[in-house]
């Protein structure tokens, strides 16, 4: 859909960039930047920045970039035009488009569906067709009162039962579809998507219910069934329990695998517990940690499965602030049986103190990789403990702090049985394996690399002409009146995307339309946005721009004709440029 230019302009001089960016990250400014730490990667240091002379962004980090409107859709996961609506919504605009509700009114709607279907299926408890969900919330030891904080239901055995009960309140079909609450089969017929489950709404920071996760009573696959993908409920970035956590007094928060953990440990007096539904954990959910605690505890089952995701989300909390511990569930009982079990199952075979006692001694996640080597050998073979040393202190000399890289150092020594002097000195070894390694790979980045843009598909064939059309387009931007001097055209560049962008510059400026960058993400992809954003923030020297201008077409055209093998064709540019230039000789 189109949007006309004025009513863009005006929504954007309205949503400030710098304004609208303030309301999601802290900026600071540096010089005529702004700079904050990027919504869209992890990182420690800021390398965000917003200039609001020329209202983009872009981060240096990830290459993100672009105006108000792709911060928009980027951030809030919208597409282009529900991301205008966004803004237009933000600021009191009336978007010019008949018929579609705005999305804060969709959004308001859905939330208002998801909390009477809770309170459906909450009703369901008490009466015959939810008899064996509290038979199962015995059996499980959910007590009534935990029931009623998390707002459990069930949902009946039947294809309809929801659907009847909210249309009786008046919400269309159609909007229980785009709940997740209800499908549409493949013969037009409209059902419950939830039946015979065990109900979990799922709540937001802003205590809002945005989706649901159910538990299968009868046995019926899958065992947990979640709301798909809709305007308010995102997997990724939610989190089971975070409601509840994010007001936990207690120093930091834990991360369990499921529902019913979450519920057990808060029921046994652990209200800072959480769990991502069935996903490993994501960095936007490592985000929205962050913003409440300064420490993790992960606590996932104790089976392979629990090991590889803890190792999973070791990997992407390593890139955030926060401090991360591991809770591990013991695997051997007292009597020395294997035993595989999640946090709930320890929980009620051992109660709350046990849990508390391994929360206070949860290790820290060098401790926990360290250990998780160290059973990989078999350390009463000389051979394998040499194996040992080199794996532990190449794990170790990734520690910053020489202080942790001695302790370390000498609890590996002591497992393998060496002097902490033999294992200090593998350790430098590894230490100057790793910067020797990391100069290589910067000496490898050669200017021609770093000069091609981060997507693929944008790749630049010819990288000295692409930067002499990214000097036109910059250029053209900076000062349109130049464009009138200018005879190459778009179809000369050698990458289509930057003659894409020429052409648009060009026509634009014919129709006497606004050239404002900002305003090109109706035609772009997000990508290429952040490609231009990046072009456009290059520095350019308006002052001997004519001059300039001349230099960048004559680029253009030498490289053309230097991967130009075919001789009449060479003739022939060549005479072309005589004509047009007065000449220049080949060298
Ligand atoms: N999950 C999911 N979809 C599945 C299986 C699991 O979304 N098909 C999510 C659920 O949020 C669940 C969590 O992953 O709570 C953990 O799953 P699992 O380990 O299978 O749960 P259990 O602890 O075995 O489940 P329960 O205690 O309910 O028997
Ligand atoms: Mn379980």
């Amino acid at each position: 859909m189109a949007f006309p230019d004025s009513f863009l302009d005006e929504l954007m001089e309205r949503n400030e960039l710098t304004d609208v960016v303030s309301s999601y990250l802290h900026l600071v400014k540096k010089g005529s930047n702004m700079f904050g730490l990027c919504p869209f990667h992890n990182e420690k240091t800021p390398s965000f920045s917003v200039t609001p002379s020329k209202q983009l962004y872009y981060c240096f980090g990830c290459g993100k970039g672009g105006g108000v409107i792709n911060f928009i859709m980027e951030i809030e996961n919208l597409s282009y035009p529900d991301a205008v609506r966004f803004l237009a919504d933000r600021v009191g605009m009336t978007v010019p488009e008949t018929g579609g509700e705005s999305i804060s009114i969709r959004r308001k709607r859905l939330l208002e569906l998801n909390k009477d279907a809770a309170r459906f299926f909450y009703s369901v408890l008490n009466e015959q067709a939810g008899a064996n969900a509290v038979k199962y919330l015995k059996e499980r030891k959910i007590k009534r009162a935990t029931v009623r904080r998390f707002g459990l239901g069930a949902a009946p055995d039947s294809w309809d039962s929801l659907i009847t009960a909210m249309t009786r309140l008046g919400y269309e079909k159609q909007e229980l579809i785009e709940a997740g609450l209800a499908v549409k089969g493949s013969k037009g017929n409209i059902y419950d998507k939830f039946r015979n489950r065990l109900m979990f709404p799922v709540i937001d920071i802003r205590d809002n219910i945005i989706g649901f996760g159910g538990r299968s009573l009868g046995g019926e696959d899958p065992k947990y069934l979640n709301t798909p993908e809709t305007l308010v409920f995102s997997k990724r970035k939610s989190l089971y329990g975070i409601n509840f956590a994010k007001k936990t007094k207690r120093p930091n928060i834990i991360l369990c695998e499921g529902n019913i953990d979450v519920i057990t440990l808060h029921q046994a007096g652990f209200d800072n517990a959480v769990a991502s539904m069935g996903t490993s954990l994501t960095v936007e959910q490592t985000r929205l940690l962050a913003r409440y605690t300064r420490e993790i505890v992960i606590c996932y089952d104790n089976d392979e499965a629990g090991q590889l995701a803890t190792e999973r989300a070791l990997d992407i909390l390593k890139n955030s602030e926060l401090d991360v511990r591991v809770l591990k569930l013991p695997t051997k009982t007292a009597d020395g049986k294997e035993v595989k079990q999640d946090a709930d199952d320890f929980v009620k075979k051992h109660g709350s103190e046990a849990f508390e006692r391994l929360l206070a001694g949860s290790e820290n996640h060098i401790e926990y990789s360290l250990l998780a080597i160290q059973n990989e050998y078999d350390l009463s073979q000389a051979d394998q403990r040499v194996e040992f040393l080199k794996a532990a202190s190449e794990l170790i000399s990734k520690l910053s702090s020489p202080v942790e890289r001695e302790i370390y150092g000498a609890r590996a020594a002591e497992a393998a049985g060496v002097s902490p002097d033999a294992m200090k000195l593998e350790i430098k070894r590894a230490l100057r394996r790793r910067l020797a390694a990391r100069k290589k790979a910067m000496e490898k980045t050669r200017p021609s690399v770093q000069y091609q843009p981060r997507d693929r598909s944008l790749r630049y064939t010819n990288v000295k002409s692409a930067a002499a059309e990214e000097g036109i387009i910059r250029l053209t931007l900076l000062d349109p009146s130049l464009i009138s001097d200018i005879d190459i055209t778009p179809e000369e560049f050698s990458s289509p995307f930057l003659g894409k962008v020429f052409s648009e510059i060009k026509s634009r400026y014919s129709e006497q339309r606004s050239l404002s960058l900002p305003l090109f993400s109706q035609e772009l992809t997000s990508e290429e946005m952040s490609l231009l954003t990046h072009i456009v923030n290059k520095p350019e020297n308006l002052s001997r721009a004519k001059h300039a201008l001349k230099d960048y077409i004559t680029t253009i055209r030498m490289e053309k004709l230097n991967s130009t093998s075919d001789f009449e064709e060479l003739a022939k540019i060549l005479k072309e440029r005589k004509q047009a230039y007065g000449g220049y000789e080949l060298e």
